[in-house]
């Protein structure tokens, strides 16, 4: 079976999933795909890679059930905010070499290889945070800069050694990774294929926090506990805001967010946000 994520089959897309329907009704808030496990708690999807005997490589089944399961998370209700991780050992160690080694020009072209799943995972509008421990290198760096912020831990290593194979990164890291650390250390990481750790991809704004390796998925967890306790509209606009800010000019980004600031005026989480700050109280979002 691919991926569902919760128990509507209309979420779920593909056939191939109708089968294990009633064990998904049974199971409500665990599905496993063969290449990775979704789970939901508390409003938040944590989705994991699962295909340890190669360190989760990225190939073309493990992309296909991930955007699956991104898109299915998205959609449902009780969905909130989303947590993307691998193993102790690897996010991911990169796309599938085994499976790309042997393909030519024509074919990787003609497939658009990696195009349509790394859209559809850029797509979702719903905060998505990368848990990273252990490697994330060539693709599998440039899964977790396709998520809003990473938190890493301690043992993290990231690399874009595409180099060493001849080719070059080819789902966003020559550009994400130059915005993140700069031109000076992006150029390094590629050129020499060197790994960076969790201290220095820190240091050069990369990650947003390093926890201890053990504590990755609590801390991952609780962040996007508070990710989901917010409104809905607000974080989603925020997102948006926010990666405008290297998808534009200054200018215009600043512009984008004067209107979403001004937008979000008509919601009834805006009156309840401050409304509950000056009556001291817990705001009670409705995501309206
Ligand atoms: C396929 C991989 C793999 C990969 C690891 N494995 N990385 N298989 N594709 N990217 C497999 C190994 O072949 C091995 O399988 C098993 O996982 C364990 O890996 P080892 O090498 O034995 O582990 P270790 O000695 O601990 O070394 C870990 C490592 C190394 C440093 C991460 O595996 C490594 O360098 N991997 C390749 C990293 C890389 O070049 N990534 C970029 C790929 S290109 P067996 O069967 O032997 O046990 C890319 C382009 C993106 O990502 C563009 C997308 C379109």
């Amino acid at each position: 079976c691919a991926i569902a994520v919760d128990v509507d089959v209309n979420a779920v897309g593909p056939v191939r999933c109708v089968a294990k329907l009633e064990q998904l009704k049974a199971a409500r808030a665990t599905v496993l795909g063969r290449t990775i496990a979704v789970e939901i708690a508390h409003y938040v999807a944590l989705i994991r890679l699962n295909r340890p005997e190669a360190l989760n490589a990225l190939n073309a089944q493990l992309l296909t059930e991930l955007a699956d399961a991104m898109k299915a998370a998205d959609k449902n209700d009780k969905v909130r905010c989303i947590v993307l991780t691998g193993s102790e050992k690897a996010f991911a160690a990169g796309a599938d070499i085994g499976e790309m080694s042997g393909k030519s020009f024509v074919e990787m072209f003609e497939s658009d290889y990696f195009t349509p799943e790394t859209d559809t995972i850029c797509n979702v509008r719903k905060p998505v945070i990368a848990a990273v421990a252990g490697y994330a290198l060539g693709g599998g760096c440039e899964l977790a800069m396709m998520c809003d912020f990473i938190i890493a831990a301690d043992n993290a290593k990231f690399g874009q050694p595409e180099i060493n194979l001849g080719v070059v990164a080819g789902i966003g890291g020559t550009q994400r990774l130059t915005r993140f650390v700069g031109k000076s250390k992006a150029m390094d990481m590629h050129l020499t294929g060197r790994f960076m750790d969790a201290e220095e991809a820190e240091r050069s704004g990369l990650v947003s926090r390093v926890v201890p390796a053990k504590k990755l998925i609590e801390e991952a967890m609780t962040a996007a506990q508070k990710i989901a306790g917010k409104s809905a509209i607000a974080t989603k606009v925020v997102k948006e805001a926010v990666n405008r800010s290297y998808e534009t000019t200054l200018r215009e980004g600043i512009l984008f967010e004067r209107r979403v600031f001004h937008a979000l005026f008509s919601t009834e989480d805006q009156k309840e946000g401050m409304s509950a700050f000056l009556e001291k109280r817990e705001a009670q979002f409705r995501d309206r």
